[in-house]
């Protein structure tokens, strides 16, 4: 079968890698792709990105199913799109996707379905947000409302910094339309982690624990990023806690869409914040939901996969997904992000790769922001790839991982030296 994975991003090549693997698939195209999706055997990209162009490059390529990697095109409603005309994808369709595409209505929402999350309030006035900021004092969360490429966050230590955050969003239009309205949060301390799971619209299917490290420098220093890093699984997550996520945070929220009318089909992913404590009473808080997979997380989740996944996402699609479905690797998988020079503000590229990591069956590099310009590879975005290792400790994936990245030649980039810090002060 033919399979189309829409996307360009890392996450997008770890999904089309492991489809590609299976028996059962011929061909993995990739719209728009990148880099490294382009020369991949049985992978192959397309040069577009609109949503009724890829509908009908569907149709015309007898494609089996499409998965959706980014949030754009699920907010978009290539879901809608495709499914008015017959076609199988993967994803929850324009009105569910509000739940990543408005962080007003995912507030709104966890309120009404009794959601632990942190209390807030939200503003399209700047002075009344200020007011508001001014009476609850800092640390406290200003987030653009719309979608900002996880950039639209500030954790302000202090309310000038609050103050300057709502001016930027709401004065002076950084964010543009995503932040004409901010929420302003509660500040959560404590751990956090990511939780996603599949839905075909009834059946849930977890996906293994992972965390991700927003921040661009080591230590957690520096502005929020798209993601630096990220590994699987996580164990903070232990089984008592999953069993809990899966209670409190991710049946209530399939079910609570089903009770506002939309069946949730696709990626939903919880980003939690996880507090101090025994399991069964430690706070656990939702932060945000997104409505795909999450992007670095992906890429060592999806190394972990050992079955069939083409087979797992056409049941998902039949409305046939069995919880069971994964096999799942016990060994541990680090990702570590190569990013460009200035991200995530003002991002080189152009730059050269001359010389990447070979890929093994426990070390591969996932592209990002790379393209071939005459059958040169060059950076393109500012996470360039994903160098992501597995192997039976977090120490040895890791090390595997970082002495990977050194064998990549790209004149500057920055990454992270710390990636799984978290991990490796909790495992033995
Ligand atoms: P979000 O895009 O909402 O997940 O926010 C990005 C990052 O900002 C999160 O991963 C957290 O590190 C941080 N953050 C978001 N909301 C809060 C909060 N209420 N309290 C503390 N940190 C937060
Ligand atoms: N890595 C976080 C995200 O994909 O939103």
């Amino acid at each position: 079968m033919k399979i189309l994975v829409v996307g360009g991003g890392g996450r997008e090549h770890a999904l089309a890698w492991r489809l590609a693997q299976s028996p059962r698939v011929d061909q993995v195209y990739v719209a728009p792709g990148n880099g490294g999706t382009e020369t991949a055997s049985r992978l192959s990209n397309v040069n577009l990105t609109e949503p009724h162009a890829l509908a009908t490059f569907a149709q015309d390529n007898q494609i089996a199913y499409t998965v959706v990697g980014p949030e754009a095109p699920l907010a978009a409603g290539i879901v809608d799109i495709f499914q008015d005309r017959g076609l199988k994808i993967f994803g929850p369709t324009q009105a569910a996707a509000q739940l990543e595409s408005s962080k007003d209505y995912a507030k709104a929402f966890m309120v009404r379905h009794h959601i632990p999350t942190a209390g807030y309030a939200t503003f399209t006035d700047a002075q009344q947000a200020r007011d508001w900021v001014s009476q609850q004092g800092a640390p406290i969360v200003v987030k653009a409302d719309g979608l900002a490429a996880g950039k639209g966050v500030i954790v302000a230590q202090t309310v000038q910094e609050a103050h300057d955050a709502i001016d930027s969003m709401l004065g002076e239009g950084l964010f543009g339309t995503a932040g004409a309205r901010v929420v302003i949060e509660e500040c959560l301390t404590g751990q956090e982690a990511s939780f996603i799971v599949m839905c075909d619209g009834k059946t849930i299917l977890p996906m293994a624990s992972s965390q991700d490290h927003k921040r661009l420098q080591d230590q957690d220093r520096g502005p929020n990023t798209g993601g630096m890093g990220a590994y699987s699984p996580a164990p903070l997550i232990t089984p008592a806690l999953h069993e809990r996520i899966m209670r409190e945070v991710i049946e209530p929220a399939i079910d609570g869409m089903r009770k506002d009318g939309i069946v949730y089909t696709g990626f939903l992913y919880a980003g939690l914040m996880i507090g101090p404590g025994h399991d069964a009473t430690r706070p656990l808080k939702v932060l945000e939901f997104n409505c795909r997979m999450g992007d670095p997380e992906a890429q060592p989740i999806v190394m972990r996969i050992r079955n069939d996944l083409a087979t797992v996402f056409e049941q998902a699609v039949n409305g046939q997904l069995d919880p069971l479905a994964i096999d799942w690797d016990p060994r541990t998988a680090v990702g570590v992000v190569v990013a460009a020079p200035g991200y995530p503000d003002q991002v080189q590229t152009g730059d050269n790769i001359s010389a990447l990591p070979q890929d093994t069956d426990s070390c591969v590099t996932f592209h990002a922001g790379t393209s071939r310009q005459n059958g040169t590879l060059k950076s393109s975005g500012g996470r360039v790839l994903c160098v992501t290792a597995i192997a039976d400790t977090v120490q040895q994936a890791r090390d595997n991982a970082y002495q990977a990245v050194e064998q990549v030649d790209l004149a500057s980039c920055q990454y992270r030296t710390d990636i799984a810090w978290q991990a490796l002060s909790e495992s033995v």
